[in-house]
């Protein structure tokens, strides 16, 4: 033993698995390592490195008597003894054959049985006790495994899927909290939560209010509660005029360096919820497109797929101007 595991060796990897096992036993909070939370804890590991030392200390000590009181004869038989290969050790062939209880080629004749087939024997050699123990120990298993997963209804595989399916639902929904918005027009959907509404109507009364004046009725830009769009109504271009901006020189600058890509999402569906409103003094309809909130519900009423790509939310992007009979089916 001493062979494999000198004393500069044997100490450090004690104590590691010390550690790691009260580490493991009395278990920090995941953070901080359990000897940082729990001042004991230092105390006895201390105790235990200071208990090894000592045991090694003495050790030694006694060693180096036992080996002064040894007759020469003695020593060369321990020295002998030390300098054999690993499987020739006596401890090693005790424990070996305690583990198979084999028996050796002097003793077969004890356990052969009668049976010959065509010169072929068989013995009756006694189960190796480790197989023996090996099977002990699935059927010590097989109950706990009964117990736990059929008598106290343990997580099956498919509950433990789904859990960590929820989990990881968590995580994305976390991890989209903080990441940068993927969202782009084609995916921007007409929001009808009053929540997003609200954040909308928020961003909307601090941001474009001055042009569009706080109802939408419109003043240095145009009117957004009419059917009338310069630009294209429906969530896909009213997204796309926010954060792009409107024709150059017009004065809509984009605005997808102001806001993420979510909170354009509602304020393009606050702007949408606002047509049809009417507001007082609002300004002349301005733009060649007709395109209201009737055509959402109209697409919503057949629940087509159709849907996303009804004519009217196709007209024409920023620059162009489609012609009314197009964009008005
Ligand atoms: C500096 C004034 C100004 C501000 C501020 C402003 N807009 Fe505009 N907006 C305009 C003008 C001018 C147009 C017309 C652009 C064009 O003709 O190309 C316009 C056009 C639009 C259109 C297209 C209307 C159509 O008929 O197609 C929408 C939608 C719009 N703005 C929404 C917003 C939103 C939402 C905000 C706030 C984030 C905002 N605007 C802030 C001036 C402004």
């Amino acid at each position: 033993m001493k062979k494999f595991f000198p004393v500069y060796v044997r100490v450090p990897l004690l104590f590691a698995l010390f550690f790691f096992a009260v580490e493991w036993l009395v278990g920090g909070d995941g953070e901080k390592p359990a000897f940082m939370e729990h001042p004991v804890v230092l105390i006895l590991l201390g105790l235990f490195l200071f208990a090894l030392i000592a045991v090694e200390i003495v050790a030694s000590a006694t060693n180096k008597i036992l080996d002064r009181l040894m007759t020469p004869e003695e020593r060369a038989a321990k020295e002998a003894e030390t300098s054999l290969p690993f499987s020739q050790q006596p401890w090693v062939k005790k424990l070996m054959s305690k583990l198979t209880k084999t028996k050796t080629i002097q003793e077969e004749a004890d356990v052969m049985m009668d049976h010959d087939y065509d010169g072929i024997k068989e013995l009756n050699n006694e189960l190796p006790p480790w197989w023996v123990g090996l099977f002990y120990v699935t059927i010590i298993f097989s109950v706990i495994y009964l117990l736990r997963f059929h008598v106290f209804d343990g997580d099956n595989q498919v509950v433990e899927y789904e859990k960590s399916v929820a989990e990881a639902q968590l995580q994305i929904e976390e991890y989209k909290k903080n990441a940068p918005d993927m969202l782009t027009a084609d995916d921007a959907k007409y929001l009808t939560d009053p929540a997003d509404l609200a954040v909308g109507k928020k961003l909307f009364d601090s941001n474009c209010m001055a042009c569009h004046k706080i109802d939408g009725g419109g003043s240095i830009g145009p009117n957004l509660t009419d059917d009338h769009w310069i630009l294209g109504g429906g969530i896909k271009n009213i997204f796309h005029t926010i954060s792009e901006g409107g024709r150059p020189g017009k004065g809509m600058v984009p605005w997808k360096n102001n806001f993420k890509p979510s909170e354009i999402e509602k304020i393009a569906s606050y702007v949408i919820s606002l047509n049809g409103t009417n507001p007082a003094d609002a300004k002349a309809p301005e733009g060649d497109i007709i395109w209201s909130k009737a055509n959402l519900e109209e697409g919503a009423a057949d629940a087509a797929p159709a849907e996303e790509s009804a004519p009217a939310e196709q007209v024409a992007p920023a620059g162009e101007v489609a012609s009314t009979e197009e964009s008005a089916i």
